[in-house]
């Protein structure tokens, strides 16, 4: 008899009873071979034709954001917002410890630094305590943010909304608004996430969010940024697509551009995706609801649930255990017996890359390594 036999078959039963039951698998049930053909006949595959305007304007249309600008991905999508915002090198940006290492190395490929604050036990996103607290050591010089320990700049920070669950990114941008500091939403995970009626990655000057096979929608591999900022939208259409001054035929650039703008092929796989994302939200609740139910009969494991002020689009569902040894247990049998469960990112101020760079206390964060593990959320059930 197995610890942990009754969460494994439930989870089982629940996505089919199959032999393997993946973490998140995608569905393509829809549009997507279609729009995928009708890319390849047009001739027009890469950055160039209508679906790449059609993801822009779904995604827009979606989250409320002004502009959208889709991107190869979203870790792109992150390095071209930090770029826009005013990131230079030897800058600090606040951002949290636990999230996935795109975060830190878009900051990096800037020469900035992350200062590591901790995160919310309640939404596991950056916490407004934490960063209220780092910020009493932040002065004004000319208008510019300092860092008083370091002597460093602050370029921006980067709050990330955790699994989908929404952070409270009002708070932190209010917060962020007095000193002067950018404020840019890693909604990587949180497509369709609403945060008091708001769609998450519309709060700061940019949000970023990620079309990776793993997510609620994918696309292969795409990033989209949405902002609220005229001049930054399209500017930040314009470094994505190499800096390219439009003109029949002259080829001419204006400023160093990148090759960053999402192809046609995937966004017309995008484009099919978004058509069903509300359905598979609706899925992804529904599943979440019963994990509610099963866990809240277990005294050794606690389901993780959106706070209330949010709508969670409940990306990837976690539960916490009691200590790290019954993480261990939980994560072996599910493993070996077909379940694949996986615990969170080490954290982000563990990699040798990052491990001298200024932290705060992470208390909450080294709880949460210790002792989270993912389970199935796959879209459809
Ligand atoms: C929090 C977070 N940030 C950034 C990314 C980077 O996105 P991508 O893999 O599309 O580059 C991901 C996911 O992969 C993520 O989970």
């Amino acid at each position: 008899m197995l610890r942990f036999e009754k969460e494994i078959n439930f989870i089982k039963n629940h996505f089919g009873n199959k032999d393997f039951t993946p973490l998140h698998e995608p569905c393509f049930s829809g549009n997507e071979k279609k729009y995928v053909l009708e890319t390849i006949d047009s001739t027009f595959v890469s950055s160039v034709g209508k679906f790449v305007d059609l993801f822009e304007d779904k995604i827009k249309a979606y989250t409320g954001a002004k502009h959208a600008i889709a991107v190869v991905n979203g870790t792109s999508a992150l390095h071209m917002s930090l770029l826009l915002a005013g990131v230079e090198q030897n800058n600090l940006v606040i951002t949290q410890s636990l999230s996935f290492i795109a975060t830190c190395n878009a900051i990096s490929y800037l020469g900035a630094e992350p200062a590591f604050i901790d995160i919310d036990r309640s939404n596991l996103g950056l916490s407004v305590n934490a960063l209220a607290e780092f910020l009493s050591e932040v002065e004004l010089k000319d208008g510019k943010p300092f860092h008083i320990p370091t002597g460093k700049k602050i370029g921006a920070c980067v709050p990330m909304h955790t699994f989908g669950f929404p952070l409270e990114i009002d708070k932190i941008v209010q917060l962020c608004d007095e000193f002067n500091i950018p404020v840019i939403e890693d909604a990587a995970e949180s497509l369709g996430s609403i945060y008091k009626g708001k769609h998450t990655g519309t709060f700061g000057l940019f949000g970023t969010y990620s079309f990776n096979g793993n997510k609620t929608i994918t696309c292969g591999g795409g990033g989209i940024i949405v902002t609220n900022d005229d001049k930054l939208g399209i500017l930040a259409k314009h470094i994505t697509t190499q800096a390219k001054i439009p003109h029949r035929w002259e080829y001419k650039h204006d400023y160093i551009g990148y090759n960053y703008r999402c192809p046609n092929l995937n966004a017309a796989l995008a484009c099919a995706q978004i058509e069903q994302l509300e359905v598979f939200i609706s899925n992804k609740r529904e599943t979440s609801s019963k994990y509610k139910d099963l866990f809240s009969e277990s005294e050794s494991i606690e389901f993780i649930i959106e706070p209330q002020y949010a709508r969670s689009n409940y990306w990837l569902n976690a539960v916490l255990l009691k200590d790290t040894e019954s993480r261990d247990q939980f994560l072996t049998e599910s493993n070996d017996n077909g379940v694949m469960t996986r615990p969170v990112w080490g954290l982000l101020s563990k990699n040798k890359m990052f491990q001298n760079c200024y932290k705060k206390s992470l208390v909450i964060s080294e709880m949460i390594e210790s002792r989270l593990v993912n389970i199935p959320s796959s879209v459809t059930k």
